[in-house]
């Protein structure tokens, strides 16, 4: 069998792919059945089919491309990741796993390789928690980490139920049919990007991820009082937004604390109320993203965030709420799929890193039903999340060839 990448065509539909924006190029920002994400969502489907794949679309929107095997009815090995952009974001992030695993299977299918098991590409709905609070909707659905029931409450900033945003984007069919049946998969392997600096700084192409972090995210709603900005008297002031920045570094504290480099925590949304210069901030909106690769530490974090909202509370005389939104436990991938990665990096004589993903991905809830691995590539100075994120031509290249490799030694 010989595999044939071909890196030209998938670099210029990477760039094709990115022209599906709501932002000003570089950047890219593609929502969640946005009419942007549902022309990316055809212009895709259009591909696959085109590369002879049959599609399936689930009604969260996840779409299942597939090449039926030998065995139309065994368990499938699946690849894929989303094509979801947060606002802001880069051109690579899900896209290198989509496409990229698109153009394995292209490989496979033009090295005349027959395999015994189907293949399917997925491609995820809402990765990213942009839209509903809660990333990896569509993951969460299919490995019924999240009940229908729950999921199609779930609301955006205008009020609009996922419910009603999936009708409304034509998705057919109930919540309920999303979760996918025990054992429908023989091994799930996701590309992506690594979103840090680690193997660029060590010189390789290819890390074979090992675990996923432990994410959990939560809103904190700060309520002081408002007031004029000239005739309120500081010892007199509950501003929210001072409690808030106390809380904000008291996070940052916490997790460098840890003493562990895999301990990361965030703030990356902070609403005020109501907004104005010569206002004082009566209420405060935070989002915050919490994250490690042990459990036991990161709810460590969160609980003592929970005491520095009590002391500040106190200290501040303001109230401050916390909704969880999500605390997700970490991911060890498979040994087999692992070794099946190694084995095709070693194959092509190609030098690979065993690593850690800090970053969430699907695959952290397909491995709950399933036996996961990823494949990370490099990224420029370890950027992601922001327009200037970059991965080279030859980077993806390679990539892909050991996602081709594996997914034909583990469907053969
Ligand atoms: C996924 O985009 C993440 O935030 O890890
Ligand atoms: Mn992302
Ligand atoms: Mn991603």
């Amino acid at each position: 069998m010989t595999l044939a990448i071909d890196q030209a065509r998938l670099a210029s539909e990477i760039e094709q792919l990115a022209t599906f924006s709501d932002a000003e190029a570089p950047a890219v920002t593609r929502v969640v059945f946005t009419p942007t994400d549902l022309k990316a969502r055809a212009w895709i489907k259009e591909h696959c089919q085109e590369a002879g794949l049959t599609i399936r679309e689930d009604p969260v929107g996840n779409t299942f491309a597939r090449w039926s095997g030998q065995d139309p009815n065994g368990p499938v090995v699946g690849t894929g990741s989303h094509i979801d952009a947060i606002p802001n974001a880069g051109k690579y992030d899900g896209v290198v796993g989509v496409l990229g695993g698109l153009e394995a299977i292209r490989a496979l299918r033009a090295s005349g390789f027959r395999p015994k098991h189907p293949i399917e590409l997925l491609i995820f709905t809402s990765e990213e928690p942009t839209r509903f609070g809660i990333g990896c909707l569509g993951s969460r659905l299919l490995s019924g980490t999240l009940s229908a029931n729950v999921a199609s409450e779930l609301t955006d900033n205008e009020g609009i139920t996922l419910e009603d945003a999936r009708v409304r984007a034509g998705m057919k069919g109930s919540l309920e049919q999303v979760r996918l049946p025990p054992a429908y998969y023989k091994a799930f392997v996701e590309l992506h990007i690594e979103q840090g600096p680690l193997l660029e700084r060590e010189g390789l192409s290819l890390g074979v991820v090992e675990r996923i972090a432990a994410p959990a995210s939560l809103r904190l709603t700060v309520e002081g009082a408002g007031g004029h900005a000239g005739g309120v008297l500081m010892p007199d002031r509950r501003d929210a937004l001072c409690a808030a920045a106390e809380l904000i570094l008291a996070l940052e504290t916490e997790a460098k604390a840890t003493g562990a480099i895999d301990t990361v925590a965030t703030v990356g949304i902070c609403d005020v109320f109501p907004g104005a210069v010569n206002s004082i901030p009566s209420k405060v909106r935070l989002s915050v993203d919490v994250r490690d690769t042990s459990l036991e530490r990161r709810n460590r974090v969160l609980k003592t965030l929970e005491e520095a909202c009590r002391a500040v509370e106190v200290k501040r005389r303001v109230a401050i709420q916390s909704e969880l939104l999500n605390a997700d436990a970490p991911a060890e991938s498979a040994t087999d799929v692992v070794s099946a990665l190694r084995q095709a990096c070693e194959k092509h004589g190609l030098r690979y890193l065993s690593m850690t993903s800090r970053a969430y991905h699907d695959s952290l809830f397909i491995s709950r039903i399933a036996p996961v691995a990823m494949l990370f590539i490099p990224c420029r100075h370890g950027y992601s999340h922001r327009p200037d994120e970059y991965a080279a031509p030859e980077d993806i290249a390679r990539g892909a060839l050991v996602l081709a490799e594996t997914l034909a030694a583990l469907a053969s």
